[in-house]
Formats: C-alpha cells, sequence, structure tokens
C-alpha cells in the first residue's frame, strides 16, 4: 500500500509518498543505534517475537507513562519469547537523559525506580519512522503517533495498531494480543471478541460441505452452527502451548 496524495492539510510540496508495511510482510530492515548499542533489525531478534514500537518523543507525559507501564511489563513479555524495542524521532542523549529522568524523578500509579533496559531507537533522521509507516503528516509531520507492530519469529508482520498522539496505549491489550497470536499458531484456533486465556476458543469453520458436516457431528466441539464452533481450552493449557 502506497499513500500517494498528500493528506487535507498537508502542503503536496512536503508529501514524500512513503510505502506502508501490511499484515503478513517481511518486517522492512534496518539497522540502528539504540540505547542498548546498535541494532540490525529483524535479525538480531530471529527467533523471537518482537514488539517494534513508536512514540511521539521523548520528556513527554503520555509516552513517560507508557514506558514505565511497558518495562515494568517486560518479564511478562520474556516469558513470551517476545523483545521490546522502542522508537521516536529523537537522538539518542535526548533518550538517555530522558530514560535516566524516568527513573530517578517518576512516580506512576505506583511503579517508581523503574529502568528501561529495552532498546530505545534513535531515529532522529525519521529513516525508520518512515519505513514503517509511523509517520502520519495530518496527525504530526515530525513526531511518530503511537504505533505497534507485532512481528514473529520468522521476521513477519502480525499485527499493526495505531494510536494518535493523545491516547496512550493498552499494554493488558498488547500482552494478550502476543498470546491471542502464539495461541492462534499453537493450537490452529482463533480467538473471538474479548477472549482472554482460558475462555473458550473459535475452531476455524470448515472448508468444504464434508467437513461443514463432520463439524457438526464432532463432539469435542461446540458447533453451534456449521461456521460457528467453539472449543475449551483451559488458560494453563494454552500457556504451555505457546512456551517456547
Ligand atoms: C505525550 O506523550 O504526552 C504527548 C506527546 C505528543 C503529543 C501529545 C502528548
Amino acid at each position: 500500500m502506497t499513500m500517494t496524495e498528500a493528506p487535507t492539510g498537508v502542503p503536496t510540496e512536503s508529501f514524500v509518498a512513503v510505502p506502508m508495511p501490511r499484515i503478513g510482510d517481511q518486517a522492512p530492515a534496518f539497522t540502528a543505534t539504540t540505547t542498548q548499542g546498535a541494532i540490525t533489525f529483524p535479525a538480531d531478534f530471529a527467533g523471537r517475537w518482537v514488539i517494534l514500537f513508536s512514540h511521539p518523543a521523548d520528556f513527554t507525559p503520555v509516552c513517560t507513562t507508557e514506558f514505565m507501564t511497558f518495562a515494568s511489563m517486560q518479564d511478562e513479555f520474556e516469558r513470551l519469547n517476545t523483545a521490546l524495542v522502542g522508537l521516536s524521532v529523537d537522538g539518542l542523549y535526548s533518550h538517555i537523559a530522558w530514560l535516566r529522568t524516568i527513573k530517578e524523578r517518576i512516580t506512576f500509579r505506583g511503579m517508581a525506580d523503574v529502568e528501561v533496559t529495552f532498546p530505545l531507537i534513535d531515529d532522529v533522521g525519521m529513516a525508520v519512522a518512515r519505513k514503517y509507516g509511523m509517520i502520519m503528516p495530518g496527525e504530526d509531520s515530525t513526531k511518530a503517533v503511537r504505533a505497534v507492530f507485532v512481528i514473529d519469529p520468522a521476521g513477519i508482520i502480525r499485527a499493526i495498531i495505531y494510536y494518535p498522539l493523545s491516547t496512550g496505549r493498552n499494554f493488558q491489550e498488547l500482552r494478550r494480543l502476543v498470546i491471542a497470536l502464539q495461541a492462534a499458531d499453537a493450537l490452529e484456533i482463533a480467538t473471538p471478541a474479548d477472549w482472554v486465556p482460558g475462555e473458550p476458543v473459535i475452531v476455524p469453520p470448515p472448508g468444504s460441505c464434508g467437513t461443514a458436516k463432520e463439524r457438526v457431528e464432532d463432539p469435542s466441539v461446540r458447533a453451534v452452527d456449521w461456521f460457528f464452533a467453539t472449543k475449551d481450552v483451559s488458560e494453563a493449557a494454552v500457556m504451555e502451548a505457546i512456551d517456547s
């Protein structure tokens, strides 16, 4: 997908057409300087899931709450074999100063002394943000929106979420999304609206009349209709299935 026309309000001369990565695409490759040293993406993360996310700017309040929340959940993501990689259109020294300030001075929702140990990309030249479609000129031409790319161990983009500058993300939802993606792969199921581990999962619809008949007669699934069947998978079974 390529955005070929300047959005309303953006001067045509300042608009640069950007190909937007899509779900199912190989994650665009880049090298970058980060707060944890140089990275080659996604090669350095091969074999792991990655949440690559952008935020608008260092030393801003919503972003500060997001980083504290993500950092406090890092162990939970590690248990899901999932690495966190942040990005903003700021330089390395700004990142370092901001992360030091967060650790030394900021409290939020009972969190204090929070150390951000996942890499935060210096993207002051916007090379990565442009590659991933994180700059939305109708929102802001120099700040990245709150984008989230969930990338699987083979380097394929599996989910994309965009939030505007004004709205902090829900990090429990990001954790739920990673578990749902991993469960879909491991158990060959899908997950219904508002699913959380332990709730019934969706058995994918049958692909032929024969399998539709088998589905409605299968005692191991609850077939409400031929296309709508669920089955129980306990939370422990989900977590065991996705354990890698
Ligand atoms: C914030 O993180 O607080 C923020 C950043 C850019 C625009 C609005 C809010």
